[in-house]
């Protein structure tokens, strides 16, 4: 399934010969000679591999993943792009689906909740950088109990094979504007330190060409935004704007969708604003193993929690790029029903 334009590849591509990563395993060192490239953020090169960008090591995991996952009914899988609200939907839905088991853990101290001593990515593995991550390929993950959460940036029709129609899959998707500057944000401060800054102007556009991590952005969203509306029961679509406006009414779709509905005592006895504020970035950002710890692939923590604010884009875009990425979301969004919120004084849409 090739999306990505040929005019895009070449805007993007990069004639610099690519480094190899000597810890990636042979079949992949070969299968990279193969594909289009294009210049990374956080490495050298970024590859185009079935039909979107990604690094060596994502190649590597995803291919491992296709072959070996053996799915089951009762597995949740949490799909994002990158910074579109990962660690906060990792952190919900292990909330709602462990609340039996650590009710009373909020405030007791000898026994506190995992979630205020764990970073979501503790919690929750993602495919790509845990669990399929080794260079030797099938990870045993039978032992894990029920349900089996795991994170993934892979785009829908990557996932569709392996999951068999199995498993619920739950995308949130983020205004592009915010995920952007977000993810430009954060690549500055986790990129290796050898690797030049891409200044604001050309992630931008590279961003809007498509040509960056599991983008393009568009053809992310559309697959889950199509298969949400195909397959209500076995995907949710959450949007990161209208979560930030009423959490509770989305918490309580999550855990009806996941097969963990909250019961009138529950609703009435506040355990659903409870999850809530236990998730909340304000109550996330100060937790000790948030300021201090590292997670997933050994960053720090620190980093995932910045603002979380809605429009916080126009501190850093210009009129012109605000009118160009318009273009683009009108260009390949329009007709699909998909609108964004892109600022809290606005409507969605405009
Ligand atoms: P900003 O950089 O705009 O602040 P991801 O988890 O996918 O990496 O996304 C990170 C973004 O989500 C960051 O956005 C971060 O501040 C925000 N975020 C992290 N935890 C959050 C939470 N509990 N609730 C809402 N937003 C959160």
């Amino acid at each position: 399934m090739a999306i990505a334009q040929s005019t895009e590849e070449e805007n993007c591509s990069d004639d610099a010969p690519p480094q190899v990563d000597e810890t990636l395993n042979g079949e992949c060192k070969e299968l990279l000679l193969t594909l289009p490239r294009a210049r990374g953020w956080r490495t050298p090169h970024i590859f185009l591999f079935q039909g979107f960008w990604c690094q060596p090591k994502e190649i590597q995991a995803i291919i491992s993943f296709q072959r070996h996952y053996v799915p089951r009914d009762s597995d949740a899988i949490l799909s994002t792009l990158p910074k579109a609200g990962t660690t906060w939907l990792k952190a919900l839905t292990f909330a709602v689906v462990n609340r039996g088991r650590y009710a009373h853990h909020y405030h007791d101290h000898e026994h506190q909740h995992p979630l205020l001593v764990s970073n979501p990515h503790d919690l929750v593995p993602f495919f790509e950088y845990k669990a399929y991550a080794g260079s030797d390929g099938a990870p045993d993950l039978s032992g894990l109990p029920d349900p089996r959460l795991f994170g993934t940036h892979m785009p829908y029709h990557v996932l569709e094979a392996p999951t068999a129609g199995r498993c619920k899959i739950v995308y949130i998707c983020r205004n592009p504007f915010d995920m952007f500057v977000s993810q430009w944000m954060y690549l500055n401060k986790v990129k290796p330190e050898w690797l030049p800054e891409v200044p604001l102007d050309e992630a931008f556009e590279m961003f809007r060409s498509g040509a960056v991590g599991f983008g393009p952005f568009w053809s992310h969203v559309l697959g889950y935004w199509k298969a949400s509306r195909e397959r209500p029961d076995r995907v949710l679509f959450m949007k990161y704007e209208e979560m930030k406006e009423d959490i509770v009414s989305h918490l309580k779709r999550l855990a009806s969708f996941l097969g963990y509905p909250f019961t009138a005592e529950e609703e009435e006895g506040g355990v659903v604003e409870g999850l809530a504020e236990l998730c909340s970035f304000e109550k996330m950002k100060e937790l000790e193993v948030n300021k201090s710890g590292r997670s997933i692939m050994d960053f720090e923590n620190k980093n995932l929690f910045r603002k979380a604010e809605v429009g916080d884009w126009v501190n850093y875009l210009s009129p012109a790029m605000e009118q160009q990425l318009s273009k683009v979301l009108e260009e390949k969004l329009g007709g699909s029903g998909l609108e964004f919120k892109i600022s809290p004084g606005l409507p969605v849409g405009q």
